[in-house]
């Protein structure tokens, strides 16, 4: 790993580790781009806007009964066309990448039974929801390769939650990045009779977009630097410890895609799966009269209202579902969602191609939801992410500390409320499974602009400090947290904690 002094007062400097990849510091623009090294692919990449934007298949039910919606999901290797004309294997849920979506119903629990077919164990997480522990995908609960026992398994999930864009990754210890870049992540969209009630944008005008970027090998794979191909032994070569960058971006599987769209309002719900890239999207050209994207939600769910804005900021694991007005354009227009942080093939994301005058019956309600104020906190606890010594090799810490699944590092009560206060070296998207929390500030300041509404994962960027209000509502157990550039969380900056009675 090269983070040098030189290089690590560079990123307090605002500069990012991002060194070689050329990443121009935008005026203007606070911060940096991303934590991490690019990974450059070693084959001629396509020309962008010539693929066709899709959205996952949804998922359906193998059966419905008083216990749930139940599902099946079987995990294995692959071949797909990512890059037009190249084959390209993946790993993939029911042999796709992205996974097939989920959409489920607030309360009405939904039963996945996942099979292994891989070569390797996985571990099935839910991110963002509110599960039992024996559930959640705790790190080392391995569901075993094919042919042993252990490869198949029900994960229960009692959704008892708000509507809110979920998603699924795998999750095993010391191999989250690498498995996820192979493609093990997919959707899973709550809703709710609060939500259907609003008139938002929904149907063939309610577009997930999970955007990841990857790398490609020059035979066509997915290039990632993992010490180990075949995953048995964690690591990845130097200089990738700090993240893993690819130069090629995908929208739900595709590179850099064109969606056609009537000109109408448009929900799209905007996942940063990537493994480190962080973004700052826009619209090119911006619409006229006034912000491109309305936000109307985030990790958790709705925001009390919608916040309007030029860009959005998405670190890695985070979601901003917002409503565009395409309306504003002329049919036959082009309008580009860009990345401000990108640099090159990476500055593109998508296009959108204007096809038509549509009618909209939809709206943006001026009052999205109510928040029940939460409990006062009872306990102020401070947690230190930083560079630091794991096991003798270089790697990521918590309070100085490595992961050990066996060791909480906090233990709230359940139904109580705490403040957590963050700090980081780098720039650390931090994330804790179960438990929900609101961001109280940054620094001496308040919430930045892309604060708002239940988080999450929180965008910790280099040198900063902030504070969060945690809620530990739901189920008692052992959950963890960790940091969601997944280099960082497979090199050990991860944490156990335990709601208690
Ligand atoms: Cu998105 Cu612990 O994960
Ligand atoms: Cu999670
Ligand atoms: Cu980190």
């Amino acid at each position: 790993m090269t983070l040098d002094r030189r290089r690590f007062l560079r990123a307090l400097g605002g500069l990012g580790v991002a060194a070689g990849v050329g990443v121009p510091l935008l005026s203007g623009v606070r911060g940096s781009a991303s934590t991490g090294e690019l990974l450059a692919s070693r084959r001629p990449l396509p020309r962008p806007f010539t693929t066709r934007f899709r959205v996952p298949p949804v998922l359906v039910p193998t059966r419905s009964d008083a216990d749930g919606d139940h599902y099946d999901i079987v995990q294995r290797p692959a071949i797909v066309e990512i890059l037009p004309g190249v084959r390209t294997p993946i790993w993939g849920y029911n042999g796709r990448f992205p996974g097939p979506t989920i959409r489920s119903t607030s309360g009405r629990p939904v039963i996945v039974t996942h099979r292994n077919e891989l070569p390797v164990p996985v571990v099935v997480h839910l991110h963002g929801g509110h599960t039992p522990p024996d559930h959640d995908g705790f790190p080392t609960d391995l569901l075993q390769p094919a042919g042993r026992t252990g490869s198949s398994r029900d994960y229960v999930y009692p959704l008892r939650q708000p509507a809110a864009t979920l998603w699924y990754h795998d999750h095993r210890m010391d191999f989250t990045g690498p498995s996820v870049w192979r493609g093990l992540a997919g959707f899973h969209l709550v809703t709710d009779p609060h939500e259907q009630s609003l008139g938002l944008p929904s149907g063939d005008r309610d577009l997930p977009v999970m955007i990841t970027d990857r790398s490609f090998d020059a035979d066509g794979r997915l290039h990632y630097p993992s010490l180990d191909p075949t995953l048995r032994t964690p690591g990845v070569r130097e200089p990738y410890g700090s993240g893993v960058l690819g130069d090629v971006v995908l929208v739900n599987g595709v590179p850099w895609p064109v969606a056609e769209i009537p000109a109408a309002r448009h929900r799209l719900r905007l996942l940063n799966a990537s493994n480190a890239r962080r973004y700052r999207l826009v619209l090119d050209p911006p619409p006229p009269g006034g912000p491109a994207l309305i936000q109307i939600g985030t990790d958790g769910g709705l925001l009390d209202q919608p916040v309007a804005h030029d860009a959005v900021e998405l670190a890695p694991a985070q979601r901003f579902d917002v409503v565009v007005d395409f309306g504003r354009y002329r049919p036959g227009q082009q309008v580009d969602l860009r990345n401000e942080f990108g640099d090159r093939t990476t500055a593109a994301v998508m296009r959108f191609r204007i096809t038509q005058a549509a009618d909209d019956n939809s709206r943006i309600p001026d009052r999205l939801t109510g928040t029940p104020a939460p409990a006062p906190p009872v306990i102020t606890r401070d947690l230190h992410f930083r560079h630091g010594t794991v096991h003798g090799m270089p790697g990521w810490t918590i309070n100085g500390e490595p992961f050990h699944p066996d060791r909480s590092i906090a233990d709230p009560r359940l139904g109580s409320t705490e403040i957590w206060r963050l700090s980081s070296d780098f720039h650390h998207p931090i994330h804790l499974h179960q438990a929900s929390f609101r961001i109280l500030g940054r620094g001496i300041g308040g919430p930045g602009p892309y604060d708002h509404g239940p988080k999450d994962t929180i965008d910790l960027r280099p040198a900063e400090q902030a504070s969060i209000l945690v809620t530990f509502d739901d189920y008692p157990g052992r959950y963890v947290l960790h940091c969601h550039n997944l280099e960082h969380e497979d090199m050990a900056m991860m944490g156990a904690f335990t709601i208690t009675r």
